[in-house]
């Protein structure tokens, strides 16, 4: 073959493949979920809202997530999902053909709100302004809807969702979330913090002993939330922390602790089987806890997308893989 009819057949093979050089700008496209119709038992079944947020970086596990939750729900038509993007245009397009049959809005989250108010933590990935979205769910979400779970991207559900939206929140009443006092509670922030005449007072007079508790996993109630002001309560320690002193290392974690432990309705553990990702120690693969599971949580450092794109899976990683969307150039339907 002479040079020239070897160029032009290596040309005509790479345009007539699907293969483009991915850029940042680039989404990764998603096949088609099935529809999941109601039941007959779901006639008077309440609206369930879920928030989630979406950016490139976890989008192929927020769409996990929502396969997941329609797939285990007894009336998933009954569910509205509510995502929070800064821009709302670019993911929308995707959200609708993955799930043409869902229920669903793209809110617009606005990443100035925060962009004062974020001192950089030890993990870069909690420096995200759309990390703090979820501080901000009773200001974006429609005055309609009164409740919301919320749920971090990289999860699975694995039960009905309809339980966990169920949860009385009563004596607390504005949000439940998985606790954990056997964390220690001190860690979370610094020895400034502690030292400090005044700031530690903020966490005296609670109902019961502040505890550590995952704000990955939330149901919330966003009336009492919005009339209490708990935006305005938690923009305020973000603030202390910009401007006055360092207090804490993680991102929107502590205001949360400051604002809320104590105060917390707890959600049973089987519905946050925490830890999956490894906990910031990369390659250390992490069990089950012991007891029923609801929801599987990658928190901490390794994702299980990325762990199964590099062909390193951790054991429980192909508990994530079945919900996963994502169509791959290969894939013989890549064309429709
Ligand atoms: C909790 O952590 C603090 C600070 O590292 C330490 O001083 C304290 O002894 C710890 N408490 C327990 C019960 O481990």
């Amino acid at each position: 073959m002479s040079h020239f009819a070897f160029l032009a057949a290596a040309l005509f093979l790479l345009a007539a493949s699907r293969w483009t050089l991915p850029t940042s700008a680039e989404l990764p496209r998603f096949r088609e979920a099935p529809a999941f119709r109601n039941g007959p038992g779901c006639v008077s079944a309440p609206t369930i809202h879920i928030a989630m947020t979406l950016d490139a970086a976890y989008l192929r596990g927020s769409v996990a997530g929502v396969l997941s939750v329609l797939r285990h729900s007894s009336c998933p038509e009954s569910i509205a999902f509510h995502f929070l993007a800064t821009r709302p245009r670019r993911f929308r397009p995707v959200v609708a053909a993955a799930f043409p049959y869902l229920t669903f809005e793209v809110h617009r989250f606005n990443p100035d709100v925060v962009h004062g108010r974020i001192s950089s933590s030890v993990r870069r990935a909690l420096d995200q302004p759309l990390n703090y979205a979820r501080i901000y769910l009773a200001d974006i979400l429609p005055r309609s809807v009164r409740r919301v779970i919320y749920f971090d991207s990289d999860l699975v559900v694995v039960d009905d969702v309809a339980r966990l939206w169920a949860t009385d929140l009563a004596p607390y009443q504005v949000l439940a979330a998985p606790e954990y006092c056997h964390a220690n509670f001190t860690t979370y922030f610094t020895d400034r913090f502690w030292s400090d005449p005044v700031l530690p007072l903020v966490l005296t007079g609670r109902r019961r002993p502040p505890c550590y508790f995952n704000t990955g996993v939330m149901v919330v109630d966003l009336d009492r939330w919005r009339a209490g002001g708990y935006t305005r309560k938690l923009e305020f320690w973000m603030e202390v922390q910009k401007r006055k002193a360092r207090i804490y290392e993680l991102g929107s974690l502590p205001p949360f602790l400051l604002v809320f432990a104590g105060e917390v309705k707890g959600v049973d553990h089987r519905w946050n089987q925490h830890g999956l990702g490894g906990d910031n120690k990369e390659g250390l693969c992490r069990n089950l806890h012991s007891g029923p599971v609801s929801l599987l949580h990658w928190s901490g450092k390794g994702k299980p997308w990325l762990r199964l794109d590099a062909a390193r899976p951790c054991p429980l990683d192909d508990l994530w893989a079945p919900y996963d969307l994502l169509l791959r150039d290969d894939d013989p339907f890549s064309d429709v």
